[in-house]
């Protein structure tokens, strides 16, 4: 169910089959419940930064396990994101990587 190879599922997601993760799905699930922090193209809200004092990385070149641990455990300053679950993660994980430079 988990998969690893986000680079290849960003390549092929218009043909990918419905079990697999859809960057496009994952998409809105960013859009909801990670742009405000980390800003349309995950480079991270400046705003959010300096409230928290943090420095924000620049989201996409992350591994999907770090990206999940984020989201399922929290990472420093950020708490887990428990409402994304299930095939959400999966989705949301794979279009965390379409913002990689
Ligand atoms: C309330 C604001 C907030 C929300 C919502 C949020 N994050 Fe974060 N995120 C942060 C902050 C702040 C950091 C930096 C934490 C630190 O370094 O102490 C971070 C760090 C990360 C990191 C680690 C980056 C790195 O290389 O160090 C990943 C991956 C990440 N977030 C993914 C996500 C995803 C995916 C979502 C949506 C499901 C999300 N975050 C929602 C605030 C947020």
């Amino acid at each position: 169910m988990f998969l690893t190879c986000g680079a290849v599922i960003y390549g092929v997601t218009m043909l990918a089959p419905a079990a697999a993760a859809s960057a496009k799905d994952g998409e809105a699930v960013y859009t909801a419940k990670c742009k405000n922090c980390h800003g349309a193209d995950g480079s991270g809200n400046p705003a959010i930064a300096k409230t928290m004092s943090v420095t924000m990385k620049p989201l996409g070149s992350q591994t999907d396990n770090a990206i999940k641990t984020a989201i399922t455990a929290g990472t420093g300053k950020m708490k887990p994101v428990a409402t994304v679950t299930g095939g959400d993660l999966d989705n949301v994980i794979a279009y965390v990587h379409t913002l990689k430079k």
